[in-house]
Formats: structure tokens, sequence, C-alpha cells
């Protein structure tokens, strides 16, 4: 949720942590702030707001000295002020530190520390990993120190920490803290996007490692205080760059990029395909798991994987996953879905199934993400960096993969492989309507209440669609089951409703259409998302027609996440960044 940076060595620090943390601030961007060490002091400066607006208000890129840390805040514990934001320091104001995660018992800690005459200056959580650092730290022995530290400290987290002589010092547990190596210096970050711009040498610690960088170089240790030696692998982004290009907002840009993903899908590492399809094939019964959009890619996975494949499979929100344990063992199989490969409810559920036994597969878009690296198997979705919140390309990227894999699995009568050029150009025809689509939203933007009907594969869509809405402009939008609109969402329907359903020519339309009618009797606005137009629909948004209906998913969500963009547009909300959300949930 946070983003974490330290860096050490021989370039002026300031300008580089701003920049990291500006690669990384889809991950939190409630306040920002750095630590920079110079001349023996600690200098802290941190705000409100997001990264350009802090590093103005404080000239951050000018502060001089070659050591520091840096901060993106997503607020877990303490409101979103000056005084909440990252560094937090002790006491005397000679350790700095920067924090992820959650420290469950911060508040016997705080207690503790008050007791012993610490002054606490937030309401964070984190604040309590600076003075326990102060207080250990009596010596100057930074090894024992943030061994002592850790040992302390309940919950998962990942800190980094600098000291006013110079050094550094990280630890992770539970939460991912990576070494970026480069001539002359150190780079400690929560995510490798950190310090891409500048190396590709990373070092991923395992789980309670502790890192300290003294005089340009490096020692890892354990929390017992044993030196380990971690290998340092060669990470590589394809796929598109971080800046938005010609558009406006990442999340548009990103929308634009789906044709290409759907090209893409499936088409590189056939060996590992294989490998993760052997698993598939060989399995009695297949979780999948995931959470908010990847968990709607998931449910359109077993409807593939048990209709067509005919492998039997549970779908299980991961958040729900330690409470539905019943029947998961060692001969199921548990398929995490998640773009990121850090969001803490899918990594628990896929540490509680790993305990049992059962193997783990993985679709994610970091190969070096934590998710993926206790896999078994894992598969990338290579749809490149997604920077804006709201995940759009991922999904259509999660979802052509899986469409890849089923069609494999079934001897490829799926259609799939064979239809994907012909099914990016219809991606291409549906986003050449977003004019249209951009006056559709100029026509809700009043809306309180947007209902999303779907049957069938449909009906995840409309969930994404109504997701989508909500996240980016705030609109109440709720994605329903059309058969169940009679068995209680009916009450809902008046002439202010506004009902849009996603509706293409297979065996759920002439069901939807009849739906469609009951809502029209009671003075709701109809939109209607399909190849075929129909009287019951007050605004027609036409999808191409593509032959295999049951490859619509792909194109009917594109529509519902150009609505949502431009809605939040006509609400003057910035799309790449809605409020209170953050990229990847790496807290419970
Ligand atoms: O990185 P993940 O796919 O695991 O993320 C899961 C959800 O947090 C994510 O899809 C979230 O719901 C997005 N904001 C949806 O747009």
């Amino acid at each position: 949720m946070c983003s974490i940076i330290g860096y050490k060595g021989q370039l002026n620090a300031a300008p580089l942590l701003v920049d990291s943390l500006k690669q990384m601030e889809y991950r939190g961007y409630d306040s920002v702030g750095i630590a920079i060490i110079n001349d023996g002091k600690v200098i802290v400066r941190k705000s409100v707001g997001n990264v350009s607006n802090v590093t103005e208000k404080f000239n951050l890129g000018i502060m001089p000295g070659h050591t520091g840390i840096g901060h993106t805040r997503w607020a877990t514990h303490g409101r979103v002020t000056e005084e909440n934001a990252h560094p937090h320091y002790g006491c005397t104001n000679s350790i700095a530190i920067v924090h992820n995660g959650v420290i469950e018992n911060h508040r016997e800690l705080r207690n503790e520390l008050i007791g012993l005459g610490h002054r606490f200056k937030s309401d964070t959580d984190s604040e309590v990993i600076a003075h326990l650092l102060e207080s250990y730290y009596a010596k100057k022995d930074i090894k024992k120190t943030t061994i002592e530290t850790c040992r302390r400290l309940k919950g998962a987290y990942a800190f980094v920490a600098a000291f006013e002589d110079g050094r550094i010092c990280g630890s992770r547990c539970d939460q991912p803290l990576i070494i970026g190596s480069l001539d002359g210096g150190y780079f400690i970050s929560s995510d490798v996007l950190g310090f891409l711009k500048h190396t590709d040498k990373a070092i991923f610690l395992h789980n309670r490692d502790i890192a300290i960088i003294e005089s340009n170089a490096l020692q890892l240790f354990d929390f017992e205080g044993n030196a380990v030696n971690r290998e340092t692998t060669q990470v590589a982004w394809e796929g598109s760059s971080l800046d938005k290009g010609k558009y406006a907002f990442h999340t548009l840009k990103e929308i634009h990029e789906q044709p290409a993903v759907v090209e893409k899908a499936g088409i590189k590492k056939s060996g590992k395909i294989k490998e993760f399809c052997d698993i598939l094939g060989d399995t009695r019964t297949v979780y999948i798991t995931a959470s908010g959009t990847s968990y709607h890619c998931a449910l359109i996975a077993k409807y593939l994987l048990s209709n067509l494949a005919k492998i039997h499979c549970e779908t299980i929100v991961s958040s729900e996953f330690p409470y539905t344990l019943e029947s998961i063992d060692n001969s199921s199989v548990l398929l995490a879905i998640s773009q990121s490969g850090e969001t803490a409810d899918v990594l628990e559920a896929a540490r509680v199934a790993k305990q049992i036994g059962s193997k783990i597969l993985s679709i994610v878009n970091i190969p070096t993400s934590s998710l993926a690296r206790m896999s078994d198997s894992f598969l990338e979705i290579e749809c490149g960096p997604e920077v804006g919140v709201a995940a759009t390309k991922s999904f259509t990227a999660q979802l052509s993969l899986i469409y890849a894999i089923v069609d494999r699995l079934c001897n490829y009568v799926l259609g799939f492989q064979a239809n994907k050029i012909f099914l990016a150009e219809a991606s291409r025809e549906v986003l050449d309507q977003e004019t249209k689509i951009q006056a559709i939203a100029g026509k809700l933007r009043q809306a309180r209440d947007i209902y999303l009907l779907g049957r069938s594969i449909h009906y995840p869509i409309a969930l994404e669609g109504a997701l989508k809405i909500k996240e980016l402009s705030y609109i109440h939008a709720e994605g329903i089951v059309a058969g169940e609109l009679k068995h209680g969402p009916l009450a809902l329907i008046d002439k202010n409703t506004y009902v849009i359903i996603i509706n293409p020519d297979d065996r759920t339309h002439c069901d939807n259409i009849i739906s469609a009618r009951e809502i029209k009797t009671r003075g709701a606005t109809i939109i209607g998302i399909s190849n075929k137009p129909n009287e019951a629909y007050d605004i027609f948004l036409k999808l191409p027609f593509i032959g295999e209906s049951i490859l619509y998913p792909i194109i009917e969500v594109l529509p519902l996440q150009i609505l949502a963009y431009y809605l939040a547009l006509i609400k003057n909300i910035d799309p790449d960044y809605p409020r209170n959300l953050a990229k990847s949930v790496t807290v419970k």
C-alpha cells in the first residue's frame, strides 16, 4: 500500500528518492516524505499531498546528502495528516524510519515506550519502530539494534531506517523489500519500480531478513544474526513505459492498450504454459482465489474451466479464504490471480493452502512478486506496468490468458487462439466509440444508482463494470444477475434509475430482453450493450459481432471502463488516483 525507498551511494539522494517515489506513487498517495542524512543530521520533510505537490512545497529535490529514505503513504493507522506522514523519528531525531504494513502490537509497544519516557508525535503504528530502534541504539551497534527491534514487532511489515551517521538498515516480515544494486550504491525499496530506472540487479530479501548498508557495502542477516546470502536477479519490465504518452491519464492510456494485450496473450513461454496446464489438467478440484477485479476474472475462469475443460472449480474471494477451508486438501490446486502478486489477502490464502499441501498456481503481472515466488508454477499476463489504481488492461490480460489456457486444455475448441487477432480488432472498434460513450457519461452524471445486469459469463462483467463505476466516479453501482431482478432488486427500480444490460446475442439474450421490458415498465433508463439492437433500450451501444459468443466478455468490459473513466472526468475526479484506494492492497 505504502511505498518505501532508501538510497545510499555516491549520488545526491534527494532527487533519486523523489523520482523513485513518483514511480511508486500508485501504491499510496495521501502523503509523502523524505529524510536525508547530511552532515551527521537527519533532515525530515513531509506533508499531506502527492509527490509533485510535496516536492514543490519543500524543494525536496535539492536537499543535499548521499543517504536518504522516502515514503508515500496510504493511511491505515491514523488520519491523513502531516504528523502521521512518514518518515517518523524517535525523540532524539537521530534515526528516521519509513514503514509499510501493520504493526499489530503497536499499542503495547507504545505504552511500554511511553513508560520509558519516549514521546510520540503521531497516531501511527509505524512510529514505534523509530522509538524501538532508538532505545536499542545506545551502543551504536546497528545490527543488534535492528535484530532487537524486529524481535519485538508483530505483524506483516517492511521498514527502512536511516541513521544520523549515514548507515541504512531495512527488514521485512511478510511485506516485500528489495535491494537494487548499482555501481557505487544501493537502493532498498518495496517495489522494483523504485529503482528500475537505475539498475536491473535486484536482491529479493526473504522473510525475516535484515539488510545493512554501510560504507557502500551490503550485509544481510536473519533475525538470529546469522549472515545470509541472497542471489542477485536480473529484473526486466517489458511492454509499455511508465509515462502517459499522448494520454491525459494513465487509466485512459491503459484502456487503449487493451487490443495489443489481447493479441499478445499466451504467446510467450509455451513451456511454462504447458507445465501450468499439466498441473491444472491433472487436478480433481481447483480452488480459484483473488480479490477485486482479479476476482471477477476468477469467476469467468471458473465458468470456462468447469464448462469447457471439465475441471471441478470453486471460487473464493481471498479475504474469505481462511473461513472456507473445509474441503481443500493436498490433492487440490489453488489458482491465485493477482495483478500485483502482493495483495495481502491473496498471499495469505496461498500461504494457508501451501501449508495444507495444495499446489499453488498463480497468474500475475509481476514475475518477481511474492505470489509468483511462492507458486509451484506461475504465468505472467505480460501487459506491462499498470499505474492507474483501477485495474483495466490487467483484467483483459488476465482474462485473455485464462482463455488461452482453457483453449489449450480443451484442444482449442474454444477458438481463442484462432480468433485473437479478430478479437483485438473488435476491441479497437469498441474503443473507437469513445466519444459516444463520453456522451452517455454526460447523461449519467447525475445518476445516484446505476445497476448493471448480465447472465452467465456476462454476470462477472456486470460486477466488474459496477466496480469500475464505483471506484472511478463514486456513484453507487451494483452488478446483478439479471434473473435475480424479480427476486428483490426490482423494488429499487424507478424513473430515476439507470440500468445497463450486458446482452450479446447468445443464449442469455432473450431472457435479458424480458428483464429489460420489466425494468422499462418501471420507468428506468436502459442502456443496452449488445451486438443486436432492441427497442427496449433507451440508449444502445453496439458491440461488433465476434462469432464465438463465449469470447464477448473481453470486449464488453471496454465500454464500461470508458464510461467509468468519463464519469470520473465529468465529476472532476482524478481517475488515476481515486480517493481512499491504493493500487496494491498489501495489508489485511
Ligand atoms: O493486484 P491484485 O490483482 O491482487 O489486486 C486486487 C484488487 O485489489 C484490485 O483488483 C482492486 O480491486 C482494483 N482497484 C480494481 O480496479
